[in-house]
């Protein structure tokens, strides 16, 4: 049977305007990062693309080398776009990114122009698209000129590839360097996504008010550091869990557990509690109270994580005294 999704999808999710661009996102957008590679069931990443969809996630976060292997994840993807979203891609908003490596040879890896147009070339090829809504620079080339990276994301933007371009990880300095190059190509920048969770917070540091300033969108990721601010590590790790699965490819291992964090965690769990929401709910709450972040991408293993996790923009409010725990908490 065709999918159909759920006709109320756009009440049940808030959009926020990213930078001062004409774009608006999801205040929970999804990633493909993990769960969507060829070791994962078909049937479970349909679901929970659907279940996204169906809450209003309009935005999936992918990139060239998510997988595994490398590339799996838009292969996945652009299998499900295919068979099930097709008629909605104007409702979609859809992104990839390059800078990581992706092939052998001097070619495949970081930021130069043959690198970044192959792969996205490469990237709606998997995805079967005829373009992405963003296309990011994935991390900063400590080689190449920020001239021959943003003069490709500009290049992208002109041949119909990408509607908007956006980069991911870059410090405050090098970020506000390529702000101005984009601006004056005339492809403004109009998103960056940087790491940001109650346990990694260094874009407080200069690069939130950089953005501010530049009127540039902000999109997280690992907002739940990849699930350890959820309740699922309380007591023990689960077999099916991100630690318990022993991935490679950047997931969180044992090691991240440590007896501190465990503490902190336990404590955050209780002041979740008693706001009446999940310690998942709170942690993208608290990211999401600030309304300089326009979204947090979720990454999930379930579609019951998906609505789980979405019922955090049910309450991003909190009180001083809620913060101040919270900062309590975290100092320890
Ligand atoms: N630009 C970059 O360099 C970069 C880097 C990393 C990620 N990203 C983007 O950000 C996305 C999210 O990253 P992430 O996967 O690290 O995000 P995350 O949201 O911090 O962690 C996702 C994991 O948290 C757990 N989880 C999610 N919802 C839950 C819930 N309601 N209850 C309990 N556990 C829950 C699941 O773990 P289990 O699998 O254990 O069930 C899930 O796989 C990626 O997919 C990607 O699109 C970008």
């Amino acid at each position: 049977m065709s999918y159909s999704p759920d006709s109320n999808r756009y009440q049940q999710m808030e959009y926020r305007r990213c930078g001062n661009s004409g774009l608006k996102l999801p205040l929970i957008s999804l990633g493909l990062w993990h769960n969507f590679g060829k070791i994962d069931g078909f049937e479970n990443c349909r679901n929970i693309l659907h279940t996204a969809f169906d809450n209003g996630i309009t935005h999936f976060d992918l990139a060239n080398n998510y997988g595994p292997p490398p590339g799996a994840a838009e292969v996945t993807f652009g299998k499900i776009f295919k068979e099930d979203f097709k008629p909605y891609r104007d409702e979609l908003i859809i992104s990839s990114k390059a800078g990581y490596q992706m092939w052998e040879g001097p070619y495949g890896d970081f930021g130069s122009k043959k690198y970044l147009i192959a792969s996205l070339d490469q990237s709606l090829q998997r995805m079967g698209l005829e373009y992405v809504d963003i296309f990011y620079h994935h991390r900063p080339d400590p080689e190449t000129s920020l001239e021959e990276t943003m003069s490709t994301l500009d290049l992208i933007v002109r041949q119909g590839k990408a509607l908007y371009v956006g980069i991911s990880s870059y410090q405050p300095a090098e970020a506000e360097k390529a702000f101005a190059v984009l601006k004056r190509l005339g492809t403004p920048c109009i998103i960056h996504q940087p790491r940001y969770s109650m346990l990694d917070r260094w874009i407080e540091d200069g690069l939130l008010d950089l953005l501010e300033k530049e009127k540039v969108g902000c999109i997280t990721f690992s907002s739940l550091a990849q699930g350890l601010l959820t309740n699922k590590y309380l007591n023990g790790i689960p077999e099916d869990s991100r630690v318990g699965r022993h991935l490679e490819n950047g997931a969180i291992g044992e090691s991240q557990l440590t007896e501190e964090t465990l503490q902190k965690i336990k404590q955050l769990n209780e002041l979740a509690i008693a706001r009446n929401q999940t310690l998942a709910q709170m942690s993208l709450a608290w990211v999401l109270k600030d309304e300089r972040i326009t979204s947090a991408i979720l990454g999930a293993s379930k579609p019951q994580q998906v609505t789980d996790a979405i019922e955090a923009i049910k309450n991003y409010h909190f009180s001083k005294e809620e913060l101040n725990k919270i900062e309590f908490i975290l100092k320890q």
